[in-house]
């Protein structure tokens, strides 16, 4: 808030300034390969996929379960998204359903490591070589950052599923074997500078092309900078205390076409459509970006006793919990399966305490994008479907307290235990 705050009063540095420079080079630093930056994670993919020269019907394989802005990139760079299955436990791509979707028509594969849980990498890199196609990190949910002392880098899972898939990748693997990494600065990230995005290339060539990109791109307007800076209050004061009265919809409208707020999503992306233009990343997003990402040992520190926390008490508590999800990872969010979900939702919210996250409900993510739009028809993943159903994600998010946690763990138990005994779906049960 106190870097928001810093940020506003140098209006003259809102679109260009050092700080893009210098969360390039950090970003760079990081992953030790060619760093760019575009005004959002789906503009950076877009840029990639432009930058690969993607044809009018090549495909590119994503996962079910993920956010519409992907298919949208895809399309808008004229290629096909293909949906390849996702396992159960992990939320991630399996490397069988991969290899099944590869024609001689596709160009990459996306990885996702959905809400932190790392994808099988070293499965999906050696289908890449084999195939010769790219394999696309995308790091939107988890960027790792150096395990604390006496943490294990990859322990077996501790929800037992009796077999050995229930062993999943460390997070220290994350970003090591892509070609390229695909990163999100949104607001609700692994780390966040309310807005912008980019691309880490490890291929000299391809990079050449997207510094062009990078280049001519054009420059997000002041008064998005703006709205996009006045966003968290603009929430906390307006919109947040008009849901309980269930007003915040409209009020919702009357901003954004005012052009006072700056929606994750617009209409139109919604509808499947993405703008086909490339924009700069705003220097003032790079500033609180950088700020963030200066801090990601210690927001992934938080995610990471969150995650403890809740595994800890799911496993006493008899929860249904992923096999997916180890306490070392800074998860981006906690999902559990419950067979009825949306209504402990709906009992939660009567607590003013929302966990309606866009991730529930909807393959193609959120739930009031039309899955056809963005190229998915159903039954193309019935993991996906069934397991979208029945999650329930619990925050990890920096502002999110330990106390918080242990008081919607109670309150989650409780539903459990009393009011919804049926809710209450072991893993096990699942498969
Ligand atoms: C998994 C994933 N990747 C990429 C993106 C794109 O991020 P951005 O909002 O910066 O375009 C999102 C957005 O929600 C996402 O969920």
């Amino acid at each position: 808030m106190r870097k928001i705050l810093a940020v506003s009063y140098v209006p003259w540095k809102y679109r260009h300034g050092e700080s893009s420079e210098k969360l390039r080079t950090a970003l760079a630093e990081k992953f030790q390969a060619k760093a760019f930056l575009f005004a959002s994670g789906r503009e950076s993919l877009l840029a990639l996929l432009k930058a690969i020269r993607l044809k009018a019907g090549e495909e590119v394989i994503i996962q079910g379960y993920t956010c519409v802005v992907l298919p949208n990139a895809i399309h808008a760079a004229g290629g096909v998204p293909i949906y390849a299955d996702i396992d159960e436990q992990t939320l991630n791509l399996t490397p069988a359903s991969v290899e099944a979707c590869i024609t001689p028509r596709t160009r990459a594969v996306i990885c996702q490591h959905t809400f932190g849980i790392p994808s099988d990498t070293k499965a999906l890199r050696e289908i890449c070589d084999r195939y010769k196609i790219l394999l696309i990190e995308d790091c939107a949910h988890i960027l790792p950052s150096p395990l604390p002392a006496g943490r294990q880098a990859n322990p077996l899972s501790r929800v037992e599923r009796g077999d050995v898939s229930a062993q999943t990748n460390s997070s220290q693997e994350i970003g090591k074997l892509g070609d390229v990494i695909l990163l999100s600065f949104g607001r609700d990230k692994a780390i966040s500078g309310i807005a912008g995005g980019g691309i880490v290339v490890r291929n000299a060539s391809l990079a050449r092309e997207v510094e062009l990109l990078e280049k001519t791109a054009s420059d997000v307007s002041l008064r998005e900078i703006i709205a996009l800076l006045e966003y968290g209050p603009r929430m906390r004061c307006i919109v947040r205390p008009l849901i309980a009265l269930g007003l915040h919809r409209p009020i919702l409208k009357i901003l954004n076409g005012l052009g006072l707020f700056a929606p994750i999503l617009t209409e139109r992306e919604r509808k499947g459509c993405a703008s086909p233009l490339l924009r700069k990343i705003p220097n003032a997003c790079a500033f609180l970006t950088l700020h963030s990402l200066s801090r990601l040992k210690a927001i992934n520190d938080h995610r990471r006793d969150l995650t403890t926390f809740y595994l800890d008490y799911g496993l006493r508590h008899g929860w249904p919990l992923l096999s997916g999800v180890q306490d070392h990872l800074p998860m981006q969010k906690f999902p559990l399966f419950v067979s009825n979900a949306s209504h402990v939702r709906a009992e939660l919210r009567r607590q003013n305490i929302h966990l309606d996250d866009g991730w529930t409900g909807c393959v193609i993510c959120p739930d009031t994008v039309e899955p056809h739009d963005a190229g998915y028809e159903e039954k193309m993943d019935p993991v996906a479907e069934k397991a979208c159903l029945q999650i329930l994600s619990l925050p990890t998010h920096p502002t999110m307290t330990m106390m918080q946690a242990q008081k919607l763990t109670r309150l989650i138990d409780d539903f459990f235990k009393q009011q919804l005994p049926q809710a209450r779906r072991p893993a096990a049960e699942s498969k």
